[in-house]
């Protein structure tokens, strides 16, 4: 295995972290004994993995991370990033679905780090207990996805990390899916965030990309 990232791990073209609840799946992915027992992370089933292996220079997410997580649904991706952050991080994972919120209820109580919340992320006076976090990590899917990005980083974020998965077809679909990360990215350059990178996200998610920003 080899680290490409604190906490992410590759071997050929399969990215992996390392489990945090041995002897544990949380949705049917492989699970591999080495050194320690790592879990196979499928870039077709979620979007950070996604942005890894079509090039992220950077992740913000590591030991001790705090993450705000909107639009967390049953905990795929947030299980990986709860493997990444550890024992000492955190994870408010924000769903509003009450439908996928039962197994992520489940999942925390595997797992120390996730928090689950049953929340409209368009509204983050209904989480305000929430502390200042390093990361917010935004995937819901909305035609105002950014904004509410926005709104929640002026809420949470110090100074630290936003990183959005656009779905363009969920903004506008007559419009280019070019044109659409374009707009998004200079959305948050005028709210006064740093664009870092734009990652394509295909052929893993067909019309997506990664937004990586810094406040
Ligand atoms: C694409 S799924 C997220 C997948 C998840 N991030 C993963 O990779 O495992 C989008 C989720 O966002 C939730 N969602 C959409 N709008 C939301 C909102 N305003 N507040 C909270 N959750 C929302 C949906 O219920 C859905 O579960």
């Amino acid at each position: 295995m080899k680290q490409i990232f604190p906490g992410i791990f590759k071997e050929g073209r399969q990215l992996y972290t390392i489990n945090l609840v041995p002897g544990k799946k949380v949705y049917g992915e492989k699970l591999v004994k080495k050194d320690c027992e790592y879990r196979e992370w499928e870039p077709n089933r979620s979007k950070l993995a996604a942005a890894i292996v079509n090039g992220l220079k950077e992740l913000s997410i590591k030991e001790k991370t705090k993450v705000l997580y909107l639009g967390a649904s049953t905990g795929t991706t947030c299980s990986h990033v709860s493997d990444i952050i550890g024992h000492d991080g955190v994870i408010y994972a924000v769903e509003f679905s009450e439908r996928v919120f039962h197994p992520l209820i489940n999942l925390a109580k595997e797992r120390k780090n996730i928090v689950p919340i049953l929340a409209d992320a368009r509204k983050p006076e209904a989480y305000s207990f929430v502390e200042y976090c390093d990361v917010v990590f935004v995937d819901i899917a909305d035609p105002q996805e950014t904004e509410i990005a926005i709104r929640n980083a002026e809420e949470f974020l110090d100074c630290g990390y936003i990183m959005i998965a656009i779905k363009s077809q969920s903004i506008d679909v007559t419009k280019k899916p070019d044109k659409i990360y374009k707009e998004e990215a200079k959305k948050l350059e005028e709210a006064g965030f740093t664009v870092l990178q734009t990652i394509n996200l295909e052929p893993h998610e067909e019309k997506h990309a990664f937004i990586l920003a810094r406040k």
